[in-house]
């Protein structure tokens, strides 16, 4: 059998985010991003740097953090968007700009407001542009899939003559049939003349749930690169599953004449969970190799040939996408050393400082339940915020709710507030509601919540319960989750993390205001 190594471009940071509620914060990207290099993805596509300040703050610091795979930044077919891309790109090790226009009658005519020898020269120039400042550029023929086939050869043989090292092909609105699909890709490697100087990309949206279908389709036809997000995620419907794309090439390497990629596969688990946790949206159960119930087995004439034969009714086995099945036994006389192990084995890398603050909560778990499973520690890992209770402006502290079905409910929080202890009493229709009123009236605050979820992380009667929240302020969204034994504890943390995160963009947007008003020479009333 022949043996054809693709690439995989992961743009869960660029696509996946402009999915509605999935918008992330830097360190959260960066925490993806370190994720994705450890699954060894090819291409890490990092943002779009002129979208705004942030975008580009964190397309650069992606692009200083990582070191083997390629980092690009998307840019539309114009100089300003090329040198933002480009400024922000070119401290990575392999920085790339991913340039597009869009080729299709429809988006020409009513979008573009462009003759097709327009667009076609635009193209061109743009690509000649962003080599002239990077190796490494890819160019996107928008809405390809509706585009008329000759003018898309035609463009493709003349962004490839001026420049392009890949020539990407999106159904942008997934509107694409995977017969069809490969067929049009076939036809792109037989009557592009020099098609083997680029690679050919796919990029295939969801909108009638044939994605992955049609980016093997494509990879089949010639196409040797696969654009993809993790959990799937992204505008609409998302964007072909990363780890649904990865594990048909494997597990059916026979079908797939030897396409391979480099992608380590025992890392597709943690990378989910961190996209799930950083995005606030989880899986959902039934979810292609990375829901919860992708490896259980639950009627009986399947448990029972499981255990003749796991092959009877498993085709890739869970510790090949990176699911343990241990349960750690750790107690309250177990060391650090144990717990760091224990997060290596299960892909997650905390900061010394990170680390000690875990293993608090960790020993406070350990105290009140007897065995401290994998789904645990991740969940506190999850729960940890990803940052130290030193850098945040609210903590929690404690709380003490008075509870029942026939009485009023009523909370007692406290909280430190810029290291100051706080306290606020309120009622409300349960103890969760009450919680929150009375952190509301200890800051004056009015925000909507929106998208509340508790669930156990066990199945024990003494689980963990994890909750994530998003918050609503000015148009804006935060994201909150908190783990604690106690479900109101759980929920008081996921508020009191999003509220954080509110904090801390109003005090940068003040920052914002106070250095340009310094700089026109303004004073701020
Ligand atoms: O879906 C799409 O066409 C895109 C391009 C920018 C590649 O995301
Ligand atoms: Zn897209």
């Amino acid at each position: 059998m022949s043996t054809r190594k693709i690439a995989i471009f992961d743009t869960t940071l660029r696509d996946g985010e402009q999915s509605p509620g999935c918008s992330m914060k830097l360190h959260d990207k960066l925490l993806v991003a370190g994720n994705l290099e450890a699954l060894k993805v090819d291409v890490i596509e990092a943002g779009f740097a002129i979208a705004s300040p942030g975008d580009f703050e964190s397309v650069q610091a992606i692009a200083n953090q990582v070191k083997e795979s390629t980092v690009a930044s998307l840019a539309r077919c114009l100089k300003g968007d090329i040198d933002q891309a480009w400024a922000a790109v070119r401290g990575a090790a392999r920085p790339r700009i991913h340039t597009f226009l869009a080729t299709s009658p429809v988006h020409m005519q009513y979008k573009l407001r462009m003759s097709p020898d327009q667009v076609h020269d635009q193209a061109v120039n743009m690509v000649r542009y962003a080599r002239s400042l990077c190796p490494d550029v890819q160019f996107s023929l928008e809405d390809y899939t509706r585009t008329e086939e000759e003018f898309s050869w035609r463009i493709i043989e003349a962004v490839i003559a001026a420049g392009a090292t890949v020539v990407n092909l999106p159904d942008t609105v997934g509107y694409a049939i995977p017969e069809e699909f490969g067929a049009r890709i076939a036809r792109v490697m037989e009557h592009v003349p020099n098609v083997s100087k680029a690679t050919i990309a796919v990029h295939c949206h969801n909108d009638l749930g044939l994605a992955v279908a049609n980016t093997l389709a494509a990879l089949r036809a010639g196409a040797g690169q696969a654009e993809c997000t993790v959990n799937g995620i992204g505008e609409r419907a998302g964007n072909a599953a990363l780890e649904e794309i990865v594990m048909a090439l494997k597990t059916r390497h026979d079908f797939f004449d030897g396409i391979s990629c480099g992608v380590d596969t025992t890392k597709i688990m943690s990378t989910s969970r961190c996209v799930c946790s950083v995005t606030g949206s989880r899986v959902q159960n039934n979810k292609a190799i990375v829901g919860q119930n992708a490896f259980a087995h639950e009627s009986g004439i399947h448990q029972h040939g499981m255990l003749a034969n796991r092959e009877t009714y498993e085709i890739m086995t869970p510790e090949s996408v990176g699911l343990t099945q241990s349960q750690m036994v750790l107690g309250k006389h177990s060391g650090k050393h144990a717990l760091k192990d224990r997060l290596d084995q299960l892909g997650i890398s905390l900061s010394e400082e990170h680390l000690q603050e875990l293993f608090v909560r960790f020993k406070d778990l350990a105290d009140a339940k007897k065995v401290v499973t994998d789904a645990d520690v991740e969940a506190l890992a999850r729960g940890l915020e990803m940052r130290s209770d030193a850098q945040q402006r609210l903590v929690f502290d404690r709380f003490l709710a008075a509870t029942g079905n026939t009485n009023a409910n009523v909370s007692t929080v406290r909280l430190k507030v810029d290291g100051q202890p706080v306290e606020q009493v309120a009622m409300g229709s349960g103890p969760i509601e009450a919680s929150f009123n009375a952190i509301n009236k200890m800051l004056n605050l009015h925000v909507t919540v929106e998208n509340f979820s508790v669930s156990a992380v066990t199945a024990n009667v003494d689980a963990q319960g994890e909750c994530d929240l998003r918050i609503r302020h000015n148009q804006k969204v935060y994201l909150g989750r908190g783990v604690a034994q106690d479900i109101i504890e759980a929920a008081i943390r996921a508020y009191v993390h999003a509220l954080n995160g509110l904090m801390e963009d109003e005090q940068r947007m003040t920052a914002n205001a106070a250095s340009l008003a310094a700089a026109s020479g303004a004073s701020l009333v």
